[in-house]
């Protein structure tokens, strides 16, 4: 084994860093000494910076696999390695780590196909100790037979890149909201474009952005929009993501999300129907419920790996059913309502629907705009549904397809009841009589119980 680098030989080297962080070969360098001296975490630091200025650099990628091997982050591990192959297939000592990784999570016959694989391209990289553990554990298994249960693989690619998109609305694909976008604006974008100015003034940077209101107006959709408004990723984690992490290998498929998140940053993490995910833990009689909370809050806190240059969003319909730890500083400690579209918006809304639908010349959409109040973006599509349906059955009578008249809107707006008025009959309870710290006032200033603040 090497001798540990002298420590007084590390710091020159971490000091000159510090005045050109740009300099990978150096970067890479001191990230080994740190490695060598087991100084892991800060290593990983290193690496992480590097990468990213050099998101696809295969030695800062290979050297982040190795530490996070080394702090037992397999799942990290795993992401960062394949992310690696997946741009290097022919990159020996990354299906060397493969292997590694594969024999320690007990999936044995991938493993030996790695190991096979570095050797073809690096026949020098041989590993007694892992090949003996490959033939050690080579009890034959049926050909045909079932695979045995811990050759379940580690990391679900299907399951990771699910949720994976590059947004292409932003903004002004949000019809109004003016008052929410610069919420958002404020609160999470400003400190990702921005993070040594808001250092500077002592402003915390981090934590996650929450959105509640009505279903229906717009949550998914402004989150989608934020993403693509500062040209990040976005990961939607739905409900059924969450519900299928109660099952089994919950908090591992959670911390990969994160992790994946995280390389992918600026990323926009955004769990909808959060609720689902976290639920106050009274309820929760099994314990492997809260060790997906526990998982959750320790990703979200950053405990795990930072979580630079990741915007986590949620959204819910039911603040008031999130257990109180989600609440706590450096969490979703910001919390913003999303109102039912104004008229601008539900003019916009509609605009959209009936963008590719034959309309009579008759049909103004600011008039029914104004008749809408109260309508979700969800009502709105109802409307615009029962409106079809009528013109569609006088259109079979007539045997021609005829346009769609303002009439049949009208007479739709009488039929569709807006659901929105339900959720605030509930809000408005709970932002009378469980309101610690002012957290609903917004809910009371939209109905007018109360003064907006200045
Ligand atoms: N302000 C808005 N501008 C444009 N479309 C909107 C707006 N609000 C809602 N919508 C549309 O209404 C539908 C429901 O919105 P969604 O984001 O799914 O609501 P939520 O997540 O709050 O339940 C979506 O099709 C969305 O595109
Ligand atoms: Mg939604």
């Amino acid at each position: 084994m090497a001798a540990l680098p002298d420590p007084s030989a590390i710091q020159p080297l971490l000091e000159a860093l510090t005045f050109s962080p740009d300099n990978l070969p150096l970067r890479k360098h001191v990230a080994g000494l740190l490695v060598q001296a087991q100084r892991l975490p800060e290593a990983e630091e290193l690496y992480r910076t590097g990468l990213r200025q050099a998101p696809t650099d295969t030695d800062l990628q290979l050297g982040l696999a190795e530490v996070y091997t080394g702090l037992h982050k397999t799942s990290a591990a795993f992401v960062v390695v394949e992310e690696l192959l997946a741009g290097a297939p022919e990159h020996a000592r990354a299906h060397l780590l493969h292997a590694r990784l594969l024999a320690q999570t007990g999936q044995l016959e991938p493993a030996r196909e790695a190991y096979a694989t570095a050797l073809h391209h690096n026949p020098t990289l041989e590993d007694a100790a892992l090949a003996a553990q490959l033939r050690e554990s080579a009890t034959p298994v049926p050909a045909q037979g079932p695979r045995p249960t811990d050759t379940t693989p580690v990391v679900d690619e299907q399951a990771l890149f699910a949720g994976l998109e590059k947004p292409k609305i932003n903004f002004a694909d949000v019809g109004g909201m003016e008052a929410v976008k610069e919420e958002i604006r404020l609160k999470i974008i400003h400190p990702l474009q921005f993070p040594d100015l808001y250092k500077a003034y002592g402003k915390a940077t981090g934590g996650g952005l929450l959105l509640y209101g009505p279903p229906g107006c717009g949550k998914t959709h402004l989150a989608r929009a934020t993403a693509g408004e500062v040209q990040a990723s976005f990961i939607n984690v739905g409900i059924n993501d969450i519900l299928d992490m109660w099952l089994g290998n919950s908090e591992k498929n959670l911390h990969q999300l994160f992790q994946m998140a995280r390389l992918q940053a600026p990323c926009v993490l955004f769990f909808d129907e959060v609720d689902a995910l976290a639920a106050n833990r009274h309820d929760l009689r099994q314990s492997a419920g809260r060790t997906v909370i526990n998982q959750f809050l320790a990703e979200l806190d950053g405990a795990v790996s930072a979580n630079d240059g990741v915007l986590i969003m949620a959204a819910t319909n039911a603040p008031w059913h999130l257990d109180a730890a989600f609440r706590r500083p450096g969490r979703f400690d910001r919390i913003v309502l999303v109102t039912p579209p104004d008229e601008a918006a539900r003019q916009a809304v509609l605009e959209v629907m009936l963008r590719d639908k034959p309309l009579a010349a008759n049909v103004q959409m600011a008039t029914l705009a104004a008749k809408t109040a109260g309508f979700s973006g969800a009502d709105l599509k109802a409307l615009v549904d029962v409106a079809i349906e009528t013109r569609l059955r006088e259109s079979m009578k007539q045997g021609r397809p005829l346009p769609l008249e303002q009439a049949d809107f009208l007479q739709a707006v009488g039929q569709v009841r807006p659901s929105t008025k339900e959720w605030f009959a509930t809000a408005k309870n709970y932002a009378l009589y469980s309101n610690e710290g002012g957290v609903y006032d917004d809910i009371l200033t939209y109905l007018g119980i109360k003064k907006p603040r200045d």
